[in-house]
């Protein structure tokens, strides 16, 4: 191998190499992908040039590059040429291990990816790109901002400020800054008493300690909250009434205002989790922020909806608190990465996001119906990327799922979501929005059906 520039003229030395030479060639061309000489995503050299530059026939050139083709080294696009493929699987986490992976509740990223290249592509074309390249605002650009409070509207119907919205490192980063701002070390957290995962070493970096509160098929139960705020001195809770993760609950309007209602009597100031509220039917329920934004911080982020790569989310914080949320923002990140904030303001400005949402609605419909065909019993909310199963006597949640793994799918049991020990239902979460396949989510799916229609396992120890 000689060189990878700018131009693609890459030109292997198959002098010392024996045999035919579209085989040198091909040879040639695995050993410098092996050497990284010719790195993931490098474009090849036409064939008539690479041709005319070995002094061999265009037929020779198009036999190398068809067989290293068919040994998925690279890979040709229509029109834009051929390049080195990237060779992890494009399909979903686990598969290259056999495993069918419906523990992650992330959303097929395939069909993003044009919407990525494009917005790439508007951005290379900019004349103003020198604004990315220095320290951002702490509280972002003002586009940024605007990207947010447009996003946050398109997504809840509610019209906000765009000086109260802050763009975040994602979800799980205005989660910390929503915590840490209305938080002090040593206070109690309440949260639902089933909660996404993360909040678990986020308490634990922040020294709160999480209070369950119960929830029926509407959420949290406000007397519940109540008493748990009573009881622990809280002043804090975490919630996701929109699509809640795992159970995917929604609360309705009557359930939301008397929440609401017991915070204003209790004092105390919510984070509400809304990164999956872009799935749901449509914007007509009043978030909590709107019944009361004085007292609600409101976290929303484009990783299901895009990418979770985008990093990128954004905060809704009332006027009171921006100081110290700027405060936390610049100790830790200084600012958010300028570049990923343009493009999440590409998406949301240009209506890419908005459509993602679109299509990923429809996705999720499509794959909640087949799941629906292949587990009768499954009642979770149709909008939402996962299923909640509560499994049949005399099943056990480690063991379903445990017996699920042995088969080739992984689940995840109720103790993942649990916030303190007891009163965990026997019940497994199931994403389906994950895998790129259908087949495979079918196949997963099938799996496991046929183990809830099966008596229980018995456990490793049984004597
Ligand atoms: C309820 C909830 N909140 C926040 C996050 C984190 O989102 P992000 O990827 O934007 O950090 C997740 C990710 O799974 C989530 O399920």
């Amino acid at each position: 191998m000689t060189m990878m520039e700018k131009q693609p003229r890459w030109l292997p030395d198959i002098s010392q190499r024996p045999g035919p030479r579209y085989r040198a060639i091909a040879a040639a061309l695995r050993d410098d992908i092996d050497s990284g000489a010719l790195p993931i995503g490098a474009k090849l050299p036409t064939h008539r040039d690479l041709a005319w530059r070995l002094g061999v026939t265009v037929g020779t050139v198009t036999r190398a590059y068809a067989e290293a083709e068919r040994g998925g080294l690279i890979g040709g696009e229509v029109g834009r040429g051929t390049f080195v493929r990237d060779p992890r699987p494009a399909e979903a986490p686990g598969d290259d291990s056999g495993i069918i992976d419906l523990s992650v509740n992330a959303l097929t990223q395939h069909p993003n990816e044009d919407r990525l290249r494009r917005a790439l592509a508007s951005l290379a074309e900019r004349n103003d790109l020198s604004g990315l390249m220095h320290y951002p605002p702490v509280n972002g650009s003002a586009r940024h901002r605007q990207a947010g409070a447009l996003w946050i509207e398109q997504t809840t119907g509610l019209a906000v400020d765009p000086a109260r919205v802050l763009p975040t490192a994602g979800g799980q980063n205005a989660m910390h800054l929503a915590l840490a701002a209305i938080t002090r070390p040593g206070d109690s957290l309440l949260v639902e008493q089933l909660s996404y995962p993360a909040v678990k070493p986020l308490a634990g970096l922040l020294d709160l300690r999480l209070v369950p509160v119960a929830m029926d098929g509407e959420g949290l139960l406000p007397d519940a909250l109540e008493q748990a705020a009573d009881a622990h001195g809280a002043h804090a809770l975490y919630c996701m009434p929109r699509l809640h993760n795992p159970t995917t609950v929604t609360q309705g309007a009557e359930r939301r205002r008397a929440v609401m209602a017991t915070c204003r009597r209790a004092g105390i100031r919510v984070v509400e989790d809304d990164v999956y509220g872009f799935l749901a039917d449509g914007p007509d329920l009043q978030p909590l922020a709107a019944l009361d934004p004085e007292r609600v911080l409101f976290l929303t982020s484009l990783s299901k909806n895009l990418m979770p790569g985008l990093r990128t989310g954004f905060l809704l914080c009332p006027p009171p608190l921006m100081d110290r949320v700027r405060t936390l923002l610049r100790a830790t990140l200084l600012g958010v990465n300028p570049l990923g904030a343009e493009l999440a303001a590409e998406f949301i400005l240009s209506g890419a996001a908005l459509e993602s949402a679109t299509q990923r609605r429809a996705l999720v419909a499509e794959r909640q119906a087949q799941a629906r065909r292949l587990i009768p019993g499954a009642t979770s909310d149709t909008a939402c990327p996962h299923l909640w199963l509560n499994l049949p006597e005399p099943w056990r949640r480690e063991d379903f799922a445990r017996a699920l793994l042995a088969r080739g799918v992984r689940v995840t049991p109720a103790d993942a979501f649990a916030v303190a020990r007891g009163d965990t239902p026997h019940a497994v979460r199931v994403c389906i929005g994950g895998v790129e396949r259908t087949d495979l989510l079918e196949q997963g799916l099938r799996t496991v059906a046929a183990l809830l229609a099966e008596p229980a396992a018995m456990g490793e120890s049984f004597v």
